[in-house]
């Protein structure tokens, strides 16, 4: 039999992921593509006094980009701004037990995705995000 080569948290968050759809309302918006693979994630988060207080995801991708994505909404909730900026896309892996090498990758659209969310935000209020906005190529604007 060939060997599983997810572990069962990512299974777990592939087959049921937590926050999937779209906030009306949001605070920010962010729409990450990944150009090698073609697909394609929106995150959406709400923010309230500088705290993440709600997030939720759609995403056009593989089911490695869905359990990271699952797991990226989850981790960010509760979470100030600050805070939601160092969540890596390492540390998403890591939190879902591990990813293959070859699906690395897409835990950066997680990443980029909360992060171009973030950057939009902080354009709606006034502020800077050029130090972590990721670059236009990655950005999929619709
Ligand atoms: Fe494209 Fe996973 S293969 S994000």
């Amino acid at each position: 039999m060939a060997e599983q080569p997810y572990s069962e948290k990512v299974m777990d968050h592939f087959l049921n992921p937590r926050n999937v759809g779209e906030i009306p309302d949001a605070s920010g918006v962010g729409n990450i593509g990944n150009p090698v693979c073609g697909d394609i994630l929106r995150l959406y988060i709400k923010v309230e006094n500088n705290i993440i207080t709600d997030a939720k995801f759609k995403t056009f991708g593989c089911g490695a980009a869905i359990a990271t994505s699952s797991m990226v909404t989850e981790m960010v909730k509760g979470k100030s701004i600050d805070d939601a900026l160092k969540v890596s896309n390492k540390a998403v892996a890591e939190a879902l037990g591990g990813l293959p090498p070859v699906k690395m990758h897409c835990s950066v659209l997680a990443e980029e995705a909360l992060k171009s969310a973030l950057a939009d935000y902080y354009k709606k209020i006034g502020k800077d995000a050029s130090s972590f906005e990721p670059k236009a190529e990655e950005r999929h604007e619709h």
